[in-house]
């Protein structure tokens, strides 16, 4: 059985997170994530704060902290986010603070180098005379070569999002002081790309490397690298900065040099699986998971990071050849990034208050509620948004008015006419167009999961519930039940063990997607879940009938499983987001 190593983008440990982040890298890994830990797959989920590179220094810089100061305070404050919506990971590192990262980061550098794959050059930098020092990256900002926008970074055109070369950006002034640089010889060290592509990984992207097979590219994944391979250029991978991984001592001009940031950090993948091996007693256990054959890594991301995983982190993995004691790394099965995600038609902005607060938030709405709301407005295929009148909508009409509404229906029929037991059954339902259609479309949700299509895994979700609330009307419990005919009284027992099967079914097929509520539900269910193995998601894309629920299996409390959102809570949100203009 195939193995997944799944990891999410490494956040920079230079802010709050959003939603729309959430969104983009988070919930879809989560979600694929605790879907196949269900199926009895082997998982591990990775994560952890990207904690060097120009960003950070700036940031810390302008607020008078020192590096590591300021990189745990939000190392900290990031995983709370990813707390509340319940994001399951199984280690959460940090580059920084990984005990390997700085010895495996050093080690694929010197390998590459060894390997001729990155060289040496001695050339002009942009350098500040005012502060003695080179200006890298986010120091620099200036006109974008490719598209004339007047304020592009120098790692970075936010308008056309070109990877800038900071030596080809116009104008350029420095953003600590504004003043204007001069161009001044420094040594760096740069990836060859172009022979990187030539060596395999060109091969390995168009799928005709048989070593390291992978899974069909997504559209929006496909079209960004196929014009990035058309003209790969060597890229530099040092820089001039007192913070970060330090560049191999031993090499001459090493000094004040460190690795650039989006060289170390993919590298975090590798060294949190490291140290989660070290944390299970089996140091060696990392290889398992990056040099066997049947395991498949998938990457999820924003669609700002498609570059460095699909062509510069692979490129850094094939470069290593077997210098890793003798056996090659794997290469990522997928990587389905995804657009953006904004907040009611623009960009989420936390300094200008255009985003949502995360207290005030968790404070009246439930995970669920939010996890749910999310999946169906994934950017999976292009950028979307959240809207509170949409978040609402998603949690009283689909949540509460279809999933909750059935649950509640069933059980406090359940309890008020069968003493909150299982009813004995003896009619089946083999041709029940209602209960056919639940089951074909409870057989999607975990191959449209394993697909990465999470919008239609909850579309599929909320068909079945569809279904199942006409099957119940269709019936109509409430008139066999006094009935004289006991032909039609059987008929009502039938219809409801039915219905609680179907519960229980649903709380396993919501479960990757809402977890605490279906977790809710098992409860409510009483010994009716326990018969069948919660973790277990079964008769995978079948569409099979759940089974018969033993008799009189005593049933749980019955509880409001969501909660409605009034209209005027949802005023008052919009409010005051308009309210922050
Ligand atoms: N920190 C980067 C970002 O937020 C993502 C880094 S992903 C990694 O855009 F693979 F490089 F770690
Ligand atoms: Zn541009």
């Amino acid at each position: 059985m195939v193995r997944h190593l799944i990891t999410s983008a490494l956040p920079y440990a230079n802010g709050p997170i959003h939603f729309g982040h959430v969104a983009g890298a988070y919930l879809p890994a989560d979600i694929y994530a605790r879907y196949l830990r269900m199926c009895g797959e082997e998982v591990l989920y990775l994560c952890g704060t990207d904690e060097h590179g120009v960003a950070i220094t700036l940031r810390a810089e302008q607020e008078g902290m020192d590096f590591r100061s300021y990189v745990d305070r939000w190392h900290g404050e990031i995983k709370e986010l990813f707390d509340r919506f319940g994001i399951s990971f199984d280690i959460w590192s940090g580059t920084a603070r990984c005990p390997h990262h700085a010895k495996a980061s050093r080690r694929f550098f010197r390998v590459l180098l060894e390997r001729g794959f990155v060289f040496d050059r001695t050339d002009d930098q942009w350098y500040s005379e005012s502060l003695a020092r080179f200006l890298p990256d986010r120091y620099l900002q200036g006109t974008c070569h490719e598209c004339g926008f007047e304020q592009a970074r120098g790692d970075e055109c936010p308008r056309c999002g070109t990877w800038i070369d900071s030596i080809r950006l116009g104008d350029p002034i420095c953003t600590i002081d504004g003043s204007h640089p001069v161009l001044k010889q420094t040594k760096h060290w740069f990836i060859d790309l172009p022979r990187l592509q030539q060596e395999g990984l060109q091969k390995w992207y168009q799928g005709d490397d048989a070593d390291h097979p992978h899974g069909p590219w997504k559209p929006n994944v496909d079209g960004h690298v196929k014009a990035m391979l058309r003209d790969l250029q060597p890229r530099p991978i040092t820089r001039d900065l007192p913070w970060g991984v330090p560049v191999p001592e031993e090499l001459d001009g090493a000094e004040g040099k460190v690795l650039y940031v989006w060289f170390d950090a993919p590298i975090g993948y590798l060294s949190a699986t490291m140290e989660w091996a070290e944390q299970q007693g089996d140091a060696e256990a990392w290889r398992t998971w990056w040099q066997s054959d049947d395991t498949r890594m998938v990457h999820f991301i924003g669609k700002d990071n498609i570059a460095f995983h699909v062509v510069v982190f692979p490129s850094m993995l094939l470069g290593q050849g077997d210098a890793w004691d003798g056996a090659p790394f794997l290469l990522p099965w997928n990587v389905p990034a995804n657009e953006f995600y904004n907040l009611q038609g623009r960009k989420f902005n936390t300094s200008s208050g255009w985003y949502l607060d995360n207290d005030s938030f968790f404070s009246q709405y439930s995970a669920d509620a939010a996890r749910f709301y999310l999946v169906t407005t994934l950017p999976e295929t292009a950028d979307s948004e959240f809207t509170w009148e949409g978040f609402q909508n998603a949690n009283n009409a689909l949540l509460a008015d279809k999933f909750g509404n059935f649950a509640s229906r069933v059980l406090k029929f359940a309890d008020k006419r069968f003493s909150n037991r299982v009813p004995a059954a003896v009619g089946c339902f083999d041709h029940d167009p209602d209960l056919a259609a639940a089951d074909t479309a409870l057989g999607e949700v975990g191959p449209h999961i394993r697909a990465f299509s999470f919008r239609a895994a909850a579309r599929s979700l909320m068909l079945a519930c569809d279904r199942l609330n006409q099957f119940f009307d269709g019936k109509a419990p409430w008139k066999l039940v006094r009935s004289e005919d006991p032909q039609k009284l059987q008929a009502c027992a039938d219809v409801i063990e039915r219905c609680i099967a179907y519960l229980e079914l649903l709380s396993r097929r919501f479960a990757p997607l809402c977890p605490g509520a279906a977790a809710q539900l098992r409860q409510m269910l009483g010994e009716a879940a326990n018969e069948a193995d919660a973790s277990c998601w079964g008769d995978e894309g079948q569409g099979n009938a759940p089974a018969r629920i033993k008799q009189n299996s005593l049933l749980g409390a019955a509880e409001l499983l969501f909660p409605k959102i009034e209209d005027r809570a949802v005023a008052a949100e919009i409010a005051r987001l308009e309210a922050s203009d």
